[in-house]
């Protein structure tokens, strides 16, 4: 198999919001594809470069590289409103974007009625609720795994088709929009008549990217990978039932691209120096107190996709530990290390402990998690400003003891450390 080293794959090691698209846009450089293969729009992902920031969802975090081409996996649901509203805000920025995008026939598509059914469902569940971004996320890959209502990108080829098949799905769905939510039905002809619009501007990005990424692969190009969310939020492997709807760890990169996993030669988790979780759920190392609001504060922790304020705490390198084994990492990415100046104290987490027992294992269940206690250890804060800081040596020595420490704990080496939103405020190591 060709190619094997030149792939890269960037996957995120907590719940999400780890800065991964500072880090695809930088590697990107690098590479000659880059490939978003699960998730949708509930995804946030952030760029930015010459006093700049670029907010991206969909469009892959390398769309600013103007020598790359952008894809769209089979294994994301793509909301095409929301496609093409983000390719016209960025296109002036990411020169012949519509030529060099491609979005696979294969991905399966949001419509109103997955939003609709989410918020319902959301607001039925009270207390009980998961806390999604209420994009339609979740109705949309329930739609896929059930097949009978589901819609792919490639059915916007054949409009007739289509046409018959949302006026079965809608009038399906208002049954239950009625009957058992009381709420107002959904027009099949007016949404048609929107989605045929989008679907008449999506067309020619339609590809069968399975085949056009397997050609790559066997013409040597160097592809990245970029996961969204992150492997605490993935479906089979992260802190189910408060997960996203996809494989949002390097397992989901081969399903979700069609790329066989061996081709993929190098595997980079991303961390924040910290951790935070959006959303309902267990978060064993969260801080409720002044100190998390003071690093929800000084790292600007509200979400890209809903605002929403996100739970701060403690890096948790146990969490982070279960990561990096199940995604066979090879080295590490710590994001947002500049946030973390002036804390009066500094912890990691090395381990959980329930009733005074430490775990051997991060917890399978839900209910023990939610009982786990962060044995904490003390590391030495810095009050220095290091977002000029570009070599490792420019770093005060606190702050090198703390990414050695990481290093250490995990046991994988840190290669990219940021310290601070733009592409040129990174350190590289070899
Ligand atoms: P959904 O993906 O909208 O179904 O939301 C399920 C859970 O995943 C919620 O806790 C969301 O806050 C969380 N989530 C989804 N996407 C992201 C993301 O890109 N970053 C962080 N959290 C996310």
């Amino acid at each position: 198999m060709k190619s094997r080293e030149g792939n890269t794959l960037i996957v995120g090691l907590t719940w999400g919001d780890e800065a991964k698209g500072k880090i695809v846009d930088l590697l990107a450089a690098e590479h000659d594809v880059v490939v978003r293969y699960n998730g949708g729009n509930n995804a946030g992902h952030t760029v930015a470069f010459g006093g700049r920031t670029y907010k991206l969802h969909l469009v892959p975090s390398g769309l600013f590289r103007e020598g790359t081409t952008c894809v769209i996996g089979g294994g994301v649901v793509v909301d095409p409103k929301v496609l093409l509203e983000e390719i016209a805000r960025h296109e002036a920025q990411a020169p012949r974007l519509r030529q060099r995008l491609l979005v696979s026939s294969r991905a399966h598509t949001i419509w109103p009625w997955h939003s609709k059914i989410e918020a319902l469902s959301e607001k039925h569940q009270g207390k009980g609720k998961i806390g999604t971004t209420l994009r339609g996320i979740g109705p949309a890959y329930a739609d896929k795994a059930n097949r009978v209502h589901a819609i792919r990108m490639g059915e916007f080829l054949r409009p007739e088709h289509l046409r018959r098949k949302v006026e079965r799905v809608v009038e399906a769905r208002n049954e239950a929009f009625t009957k058992i939510y009381g709420d107002p039905p959904l027009d099949a002809a007016a949404v048609w008549r929107e989605y045929a619009a989008y679907g008449e501007a999506v067309r020619p990005m339609i590809a069968d990217t399975t085949a056009y990424l397997l050609g790559a692969v066997e013409r040597g190009k160097r592809i990245l990978f970029e996961g969204a969310q992150g492997t605490l939020l993935d479906i089979d492997h992260g802190t189910y039932p408060y997960v996203t709807s996809s494989s949002a760890s390097a397992a989901g990169a081969w399903p979700g691209s069609g790329v066989p996993a061996r081709a993929i030669g190098q595997v980079l988790g991303v961390v924040k120096a910290y951790t935070t979780r959006v959303g309902e759920g267990p978060f064993p190392t969260e801080l409720k107190d002044a100190l998390g609001d003071q690093i929800r504060e000084q790292g600007h922790e509200y979400g890209t996709t809903t605002g929403r304020p996100r739970r701060c705490g403690w890096l948790d390198t146990f969490a982070i530990r279960y990561s990096a084994r199940l995604n066979g990492i090879d080295a590490i990415a710590i994001t947002l290390l500049d946030v973390l100046r002036g804390l009066p104290q500094l912890k990691v987490c090395t381990a959980y402990a329930v009733d005074g027992k430490p775990l051997a294992e991060f917890p399978d269940d839900p209910a023990v998690l939610e009982q786990a206690r962060p044995v904490l250890e003390d590391l030495e804060p810095w009050t220095e400003d290091i977002s000029a800081a570009r070599k490792f040596t420019d770093l005060p020595r606190t702050a090198r003891a703390y990414v050695k420490r990481v290093e250490e704990i995990i046991g994988a080496p840190v290669r990219v450390i940021s310290v601070g939103p733009d592409r040129e405020q990174t350190i590289r190591r070899p």
